[in-house]
């Protein structure tokens, strides 16, 4: 029983969300998620998300490729969200490639960089819809 892991904030979800989720699912037998906290968004992002974190859980977590969500509060904690949830897989988009090529020393986890779906993103449809 192979366990994956992935992050992310997941805001106004759309198909890129989607495909990333289903492709990371597709590398293991178990799927968790950690959703970014609202504060982690903020430091990352510099705006706070337009779902609440519950709601971003909810609505990943509800989806038949996932199979358990957590909070992402720390970049930094990646090893240890790897340890705790015994995954032997870290799946994350190649806006990341490379970031988190340290956890494979400290976990022994592979890192996969996944490309990213062409032409969506969160940023990019709340431009759309305010223009
Ligand atoms: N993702 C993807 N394809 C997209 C958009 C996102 O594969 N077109 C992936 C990211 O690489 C990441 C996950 O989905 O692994 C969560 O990304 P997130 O930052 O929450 O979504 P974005 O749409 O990129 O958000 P924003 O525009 O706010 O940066």
């Amino acid at each position: 029983m192979k366990t994956g892991i992935t992050f992310g904030t997941f805001d106004v979800f759309h198909y890129g969300h989607l495909r990333i989720l289903e492709r990371s699912r597709e590398l293991c037998d178990r799927l968790v998620v950690g959703i970014s906290s609202d504060e982690l968004n903020f430091s990352k992002k510099g705006r706070m998300p337009y779902y609440s974190f519950d709601e971003r859980s909810r609505i990943v977590g509800a989806l038949k490729c996932v199979d358990e969500v957590f909070k992402e509060e720390s970049l930094e904690l990646k090893a240890e969200y790897i340890k705790r949830f015994k995954a032997d897989v870290l799946v994350m988009g190649d806006d990341w490639k490379g970031k988190f090529d340290w956890v494979i020393p400290l976990t022994g986890c592979a890192v996969f960089y996944l490309p990213r779906t062409p032409a969506i993103s969160t940023t990019a449809i709340v431009e759309k819809i305010r223009n």
